[in-house]
């Protein structure tokens, strides 16, 4: 394997976003990755705040919760831009003899053919230039259907650059805002993760 540092490619683009994010599944270089099913998604489980149904995962990278939720018998749907990521989600599934909808494809590009109870977003806003934000969150109105839900895991850097970039909350709630939105009351729960960042996550209601 040839070397690959994550700060010495090319800056991300929108152009060229499939190549950024395939190279670093290529190369391993995923620092993002837990390698393992997230708590935040492990406790929601428990608490049965998530339960099944038809649910999306966008930028589901390598899928530890896609795997997860189809062994919880949820009808799950998963998309990346990089079709290495989906690649080892495949493989994943097939050898826990699991099934899932998984899709290669730009998020901006895809539309289901009829909307889901739920979207599980784990990190896909962090990973999308700022300046896209607005059109993703137009996406998730469309994605899923009125009083379904979205799971949200919101990445915290503090850092003005990225990807990751920091998803400030008050820009969330700028972004997810009401009529179309509807916020938890209460602080949102910190969710440490092993690269040093953490994220806040958040159940909002799309109205
Ligand atoms: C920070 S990673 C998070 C991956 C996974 N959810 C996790 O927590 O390990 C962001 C993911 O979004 C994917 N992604 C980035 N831009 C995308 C786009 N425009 N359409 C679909 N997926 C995208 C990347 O390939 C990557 O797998």
């Amino acid at each position: 394997m040839t070397t690959f540092k994550w700060h010495a490619t090319t800056p991300l683009t929108e152009a060229g976003a499939e190549n950024f994010w395939d190279l670093r599944y290529q190369h391993a270089v995923t620092p993002w990755d837990r390698g393992q099913t997230s708590p935040a998604l492990l406790g929601w489980l428990a608490d049965r705040t998530l339960k099944p149904c038809r649910i999306l995962l966008p930028g589901c990278g390598r899928g530890y919760e896609v795997v997860e939720l189809a062994r919880c018998g949820f009808d799950v749907v998963a998309l990346d831009i990089s079709a290495a990521a989906i690649q080892f989600v495949q493989n994943e599934l097939n050898v826990h003899g699991l099934e899932a909808e998984l899709i290669q494809s730009d998020l901006f590009d895809w539309m289901p053919d009829r909307p889901f109870t739920a979207v599980y977003e784990q990190t896909c806003l962090c990973a999308l230039l700022p300046e896209q934000w607005a059109a993703y969150t137009h996406r998730l109105v469309e994605w899923i259907q009125p009083e379904g839900d979205l799971f949200a895991l919101f990445m915290q850097t503090g850092k003005a650059n990225g990807p990751p970039f920091h998803c400030d909350i008050g820009r969330m709630q700028q972004l997810f805002a009401p009529p179309t939105w509807r916020w938890p009351t209460g602080p949102l729960p910190r969710i440490d993760h092993p690269a040093g960042v953490f994220e806040f996550g958040a159940v909002l209601k799309r109205c």
